[in-house]
């Protein structure tokens, strides 16, 4: 597959960091998942995390989020030190937007139910709150799939869902939890265009993690190699699969994305 990113211009001109996870240490019990991680997030790209399962992707997630303490290190988001603040408080202040990799909607409600659920939480003006949901109705292309429970979505119906659930709130920053896992190849490219479209219309950081590197690595403009609690390689797509710490730990010998 072609390299998406390839063939656009970078839009964010400026590395500004958002998000600064400063020495992070994580243990599980004695178990440590993550070793003195320094990880900055700039204002308005698109990063991709890659890494085996199990290596601590989603616990960086958490970190941000503040589901998750640090058991050394400091969260800085939008030049404040928030390592202490919960989790509600970090959502509303800095404008966060979680796609978890697995549930997020109900799935005894519609697919509108659904979003006015999340947006009646958000958006306390009637109007705008309208407003909102039929602008997420038209961009996601949901008309037909209004009354259908969320139950009966299909795969891809149900990821978009609940990326436009993590929307209604504006986010400056979204983080999506492997979003491509177990789509088929037209949806996958589908999600992918949402990705760069928000990044070009919104003034977004996005995050992406995901275990499957060719589709991660089509709409990013950096990525990070995760390996051992540790950033291994950092870059642009074409650095990171050429980085030698990469193909030895990640990708193996025979990868590559064209
Ligand atoms: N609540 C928890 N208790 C104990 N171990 C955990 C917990 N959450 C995650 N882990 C462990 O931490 C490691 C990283 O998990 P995770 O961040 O979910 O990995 P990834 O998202 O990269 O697959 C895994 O080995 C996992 O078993
Ligand atoms: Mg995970």
């Amino acid at each position: 597959m072609a390299l998406i990113k390839k063939f656009r211009i970078k839009s964010y001109k400026f590395e500004e960091v958002i998000v600064d996870l400063k020495n992070i240490s994580v243990f599980f019990n004695k178990r440590q998942i993550l070793n003195n991680l320094n990880l900055k997030i700039n204002k308005q790209e698109i990063l991709g995390m890659l890494g085996p399962n199990g290596v601590g992707k989603s616990t960086i997630f958490n970190l941000i989020t503040g589901l998750k303490n640090p058991n050394h290190g400091s969260i800085i988001i939008d030049g404040i030190d928030c390592t202490d603040l919960p989790i509600n408080e970090r959502f509303t202040k800095f404008k966060l937007g979680l796609v978890p990799q697995y549930g997020g909607l109900i799935h005894d409600l519609t697919l509108l139910e659904n979003l006015k659920l999340v947006a009646e939480i958000h958006i306390k003006e009637k109007d705008l709150r309208n407003q909102k949901i039929n602008k997420l109705i038209t961009q996601f292309e949901f008309e037909a799939l209004l009354k259908i429970k969320a139950k009966h979505l299909s795969g891809g119906q149900k990821k978009k869902l609940v990326i436009a659930m993590a929307l209604v709130n504006d986010p400056k920053i979204l983080l999506l939890d492997e979003p491509f896992a177990a789509l088929d190849i037209l949806t996958i490219k589908m999600l992918q265009e949402i990705i760069l479209n928000l990044q070009s219309t919104e003034e977004i950081s996005v995050v992406i993690c995901d275990h499957q590197a060719r589709d991660l690595l089509s709409c990013v403009d950096r990525a990070i190699i995760l390996s051992s609690g540790k950033i291994i390689a950092s870059g642009s797509p074409n650095e990171v699969i050429t980085d030698k710490a990469a193909k030895t730990q990640y990708f193996g010998d025979e990868f590559n994305i064209n």
